[in-house]
This record gives C-alpha cells, sequence and structure tokens, in this order.
C-alpha cells in the first residue's frame, strides 16, 4: 500500500500545540530525512504507537524482541551519526544504536562486526517546533569488518526491508512484553535514486525513496503473582534476597534460551532467576518482579509469571 503523507503546515501548527500525530516531515521545517553522513532514514515508528515502545528503555527492549541487540557492549563501532528532523533541536548524535544479535548472548551482537549484518541508529523527533516523539530510524545491511565495514550493494534498502519483515513476523516478544506492528509505506519523504539532497548518498548507493511507518502495539502479558515455592523458604532471610536482587545488573539479559544462558543471580540461599523454555528478560523487569512480589502478599518465594511458560521467580536455592 502506498500513500503520500504531507501533514500542511496549518495541521502542523494545530498539532503543535498539543494533538497527537504519527511524526512530523522534517523536510518543511528545515530538517532532513538523511542523516548528517548522507544516509537514508528509512523507518520512522510513529508516535502513535503504544508509548512504552517510544521510550528509551522501550526502543531497547522492542530492538531486542526483532533480534536487535544494544550495539557492542558499549564499544560503539564506527562514529554516531546525526540527524535534524526540524524540531529546532538541529543536528543531534543518534539516541541509540541496534545491532543484529546473531549470538545467543548479548555479546553476540560483537559479531556482527565480523560477519557482517544489520543494523539501525534511532533518532527522536521531541524538539519544540516538531514535538511529535515519533522515532526516526536509518537501517542498512553491511559487510564484515574485513571489507571496511561498508554498506553492501543496495544496503538501505535490504537493510530496511529486513527490519520490516521482522517487525510483521508476526507477534515478537522480549520482557515479557508482546510486540505487534503495521507498516504504511511512504514516499515523498526521501528523494529516490543517488542525489540525496543534493549531496549524493553514502557509497554512492541508490534508494527506491520509501519509508517504512511502523505503528507498533505493546502488551504485558502479565498472569499474575503467585506464592510458591520450595518447603524451605520460611529459612530464608530477606536480606539474602534483598542482596541477590543487588546483583542484578539493569541492562544484562537474563535469559533461559542459547549456548550460555545465564538465567538469574543468587546471594545466600536465595535465587532470583529466569524459568520456562526460551525466556529472555532484562535486568529491569526482574527488579520490577522481585519488587512486585515482595510487595504482594508473598512472605518471600513467588512468581510473576508473563507469557506461556515464562516466569520471574524467587525462590530457595541450595547453593549459589
Ligand atoms: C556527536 O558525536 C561526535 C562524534 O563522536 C562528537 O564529537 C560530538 O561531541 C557529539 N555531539 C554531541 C552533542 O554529543
Ligand atoms: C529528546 O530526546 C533526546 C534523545 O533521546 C533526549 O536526550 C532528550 O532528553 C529529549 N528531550 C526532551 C525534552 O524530552
Ligand atoms: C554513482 O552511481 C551512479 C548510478 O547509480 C553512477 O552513474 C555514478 O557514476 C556513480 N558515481 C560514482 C562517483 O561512483
Ligand atoms: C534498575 O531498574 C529498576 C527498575 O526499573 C530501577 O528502579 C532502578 O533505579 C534501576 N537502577 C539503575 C542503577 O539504573
Amino acid at each position: 500500500m502506498l500513500s503520500l503523507v504531507a501533514f500542511p503546515i496549518a495541521a502542523y501548527l494545530t498539532s503543535a500545540a498539543g494533538q497527537a500525530v504519527p511524526y512530523y516531515n522534517p523536510r518543511l521545517t528545515g530538517g532532513s530525512m538523511l542523516t548528517f553522513q548522507n544516509e537514508p532514514i528509512n523507518i520512522i515508528v510513529s508516535a502513535l504507537s503504544s508509548p512504552e515502545a517510544l521510550t528509551d528503555r522501550g526502543l531497547v527492549n522492542y530492538g531486542n524482541a526483532l533480534g536487535y541487540g544494544d550495539d557492542c557492549l558499549g564499544i560503539h563501532l564506527g562514529g554516531p551519526q546525526a540527524a535534524n528532523l526540524g524540531d529546532g533541536n538541529s543536528w543531534v548524535n543518534q539516541t541509540q544504536m541496534m545491532r543484529e544479535d546473531y549470538g545467543s548472548t548479548p555479546i553476540g551482537t560483537c559479531l556482527e562486526t565480523l560477519i557482517g549484518g544489520n543494523h539501525y541508529r534511532v533518532f527522536r523527533q521531541n524538539g519544540t517546533l516538531a514535538n511529535s516523539g515519533a522515532l526516526f530510524l536509518a537501517a542498512s545491511k553491511e559487510d564484515p569488518i574485513t571489507e571496511q565495514h561498508n554498506i553492501v550493494p543496495d544496503g538501505y534498502n535490504v537493510g530496511r526491508d529486513q527490519v520490516v519483515s521482522e517487525a510483521t513476523s508476526g507477534v515478537v516478544s522480549f520482557s515479557g512484553v508482546d510486540y505487534t506492528t503495521t507498516v504504511e509505506w511512504v514516499t515523498g519523504l526521501l528523494p529516490p535514486g543517488v542525489e540525496g539532497e543534493g549531496n549524493g548518498i553514502n557509497h554512492n548507493i541508490s534508494i527506491d525513496g520509501r519509508t517504512a511507518v511502523f505503528t507498533i502495539t505493546a502488551s504485558t502479558v502479565d498472569s499474575g503473582i503467585n506464592c510458591k515455592g520450595s518447603s524451605l523458604c520460611g529459612t530464608l532471610s530477606v536480606a539474602s534476597c534483598d542482596a541477590a536482587k543487588a546483583k542484578i545488573v539493569n541492562t544484562t539479559i537474563y535469559r533461559t534460551d542459547g549456548d550460555a544462558p545465564a538465567t538469574g543471580v543468587c546471594s545466600g540461599h536465595c535465587g532470583l532467576f529466569v524459568q520456562g523454555t526460551n525466556c529472555r528478560y532484562d535486568g529491569y523487569t526482574m527488579v520490577e518482579a522481585y519488587d512486585e512480589i515482595r510487595a504482594g502478599s508473598c512472605q518471600k518465594c513467588g512468581s510473576k509469571r508473563y507469557l506461556d511458560g515464562c516466569e520471574i521467580t524467587m525462590n530457595y536455592v541450595s547453593s549459589c
């Protein structure tokens, strides 16, 4: 489905007064759909998506659900790019870089640099001149590092299309959040071909000029707390459970899938861990589950259940 979305200036002014819009066309207010480095911004996450998909944590979690990791353990490969989204903030460096995660652990994102792969940079349109809250993504597919980390032939269209196919493959989930994505294709935002906006597209790679606009619906499948646990739960000290909680790293992925599962943390005899098949949660969610289990009627042991078969559990463990 092709459609041209253009917001007349009147609508833009009205919307700037607080009405929700999917995004503003940066080019109407002096911005660009190309990064400063002349790479196309070829995906927009509509501001009409569920709010939790648009936060910093939400955009990483959504990327995780699509199979992307938060760059390479903080080792940023290549410099950041900048975008001017016409929102009055002028050129702003990317908020996030998400890389295809081939491996079963977060370190897998580093492998992308060896074998090539897909990635996208994220920019947020939130300046006062065009404060939509939409996310603008520049997706592309790269060659292996042995080939200078360059974009592959047709790598902008190919990179975008790969993210689109991952996003629309059905319901994807991470950290107990289910995401459904619909896509609308928009022309007229990006100039097709290799001309860019006068400076030429980076690497002289032609683009088809289409932008994929995602509307993401996020829902948390939470089937509640139970207080089940070992018969030895009564012997646990709350202090040891708190000490286990303190070991959680918010940005670490605790998981039961893959070759090297890191299912959780423990201290003394208190364990806090993920249970189920192919379950993956970030540390933030582990901490929140701990707090909810403790805030509920459970004394010490208990579980928070999310997706079918996945739960975060606090229980007595024989050894740490
Ligand atoms: C943007 O990134 C460049 C390159 O790393 C850096 O020199 C510059 O200070 C950054 N700008 C801001 C505002 O952080
Ligand atoms: C706008 O988004 C940027 C990038 O995510 C963020 O650093 C900044 O705090 C946001 N500004 C406001 C006013 O929310
Ligand atoms: C850029 O690509 C166009 C066609 O895609 C080609 O005609 C032109 O020669 C290329 N320019 C350079 C500098 O490679
Ligand atoms: C870790 O995540 C929890 C839950 O969202 C939050 O309360 C806590 O402040 C975070 N800790 C750090 C160090 O950011």
